[in-house]
């Protein structure tokens, strides 16, 4: 058994079969590696699915869980009861390619890498069938782990690993990124390489990503980072932010009486309030975690993460406004704590990282 593939199940009972089909027609030795599912309670027949299969392959295994759902517990279970020590993780609904399974535990096998990471951010990876929206997420949730692990992917949900660098985060993981986990466990000591894939999204069933997913990352995001963000710095923030608004209206104000025009002034009254939120959060709120000065690297760090936060301001409205037909007075309410979040996370883990451990 060269390596053990472990898939997390919640009603997936129309890609069970077709994965298995591509996984099994694979062009690899017969009996080189087993499938170990774990289900958390599917009400689709999805255990009934894969009851059928193992019947006839030794090498399928199915672990029922009863616990509350957790998709890290799932995972933890099924490396638990691998037998080989070279683990493959992917999702259950083809998103990832089969096909690739090969090409990403290549490098462990290999004993060059400790973790492989399908990337859909390096050059060859992709994408596909995913609403904007999710690509955002994505790569915000890629973009605000940057700082403390220097991976492009670190949202991925397929990857390859050796088995033992699971005992260090067994105890701590919880939540849907159990990779970034994995990530942070070795200290800065893993070899990690990360390999091209292409992602596509589920043509059967539907996904379970929720609210709660999201919060949960950036709760992990935030410990995993040794605490580089806290209520000192966010309530400092938010002051900053105020700040930000009152001179971002001023000199809107005053250019408008001048007749500079609407671009001119709305441009000029940003970059103004940017400036002055960047000088007071790297002088003020975040002046624990700088050594150095103010410098325009960081600066345009910080007018990224804005301009992304305006980004996704006017996403969430759209989303609100256009398919959840929610008033525009009601919907900018969420919109400015989606942005208001962003930028602060993203100036806590972008653009004043305290520490870099990955
Ligand atoms: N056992 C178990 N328990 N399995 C779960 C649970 C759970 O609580 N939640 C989801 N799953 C399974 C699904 O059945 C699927 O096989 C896989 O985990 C991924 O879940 P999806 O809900 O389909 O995720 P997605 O397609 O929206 O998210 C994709 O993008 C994320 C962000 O990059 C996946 O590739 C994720 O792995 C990735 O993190």
């Amino acid at each position: 058994m060269q390596f053990s593939i472990v898939i997390p199940t919640l009603n997936e009972s129309e890609n069970v079969s077709l994965l298995l089909s591509r996984l099994f027609a694979l062009d690899l030795l017969p009996g080189s590696f087993e499938v170990i599912f774990v289900d958390d309670g599917s009400k689709d027949g999805t255990q009934t699915k894969i009851r059928e299969w193992e019947a006839h392959n030794k090498n399928i295994h199915l672990i029922e869980r009863q616990e509350k759902p957790d998709l890290t517990a799932s995972i933890l279970a099924g490396v638990s009861i691998a037998k080989s020590d070279i683990i493959v993780v992917m999702d259950a609904d083809l998103s990832h390619l089969p096909e690739q399974v090969p090409a990403i535990v290549a490098p462990v096998l290999a004993g060059k890498y400790d973790v492989a990471v399908g990337s859909r951010y390096v050059s060859g990876g992709s994408t596909h069938g995913w609403p904007l929206y999710r690509q955002w997420l994505s790569r915000i949730g890629g973009l605000l782990a940057r700082p403390i692990c220097d991976v492009s992917d670190a949202t991925s949900g397929f990857f390859a690993f050796r088995r033992e660098l699971i005992a260090n985060i067994a105890e701590k993981a919880r939540g849907y990124k159990i990779l970034l986990e994995l990530l942070m466990s070795g200290q800065g000591n893993l070899r990690i390489i990360e390999i091209p894939i292409s992602f596509h999204d589920r043509a059967y069933g539907t996904s379970k990503l929720s609210l709660s997913h999201h919060l949960i990352y950036l709760q992990r995001l935030i410990t995993l980072a040794g605490g580089t963000a806290s209520i000192g710095t966010a309530s400092r923030f938010a002051i900053v932010g105020f700040v930000g608004v009152f001179v971002d209206v001023l000199v809107f104000q005053w250019m408008i009486n001048w007749s500079f025009g609407l671009a001119l002034a709305h441009i000029t009254s940003f970059l103004a309030a940017v400036t002055i939120n960047y000088i007071l959060n790297s002088k003020w709120s975040f002046q624990s975690h700088l050594e150095g000065s103010l410098n325009w690297h960081q600066f345009g760090r910080f007018l990224t993460v804005g301009l992304l936060a305006l980004l996704l301001r006017g996403g969430v409205l759209a989303l609100l406004v256009y398919t959840w037909h929610l008033s525009a007075e009601l919907a900018i309410f969420p919109a400015i704590a989606a942005t208001a979040i962003i930028n602060y996370l993203g100036s806590a883990f972008y653009v004043f990282p305290e520490n870099k451990n990955c």
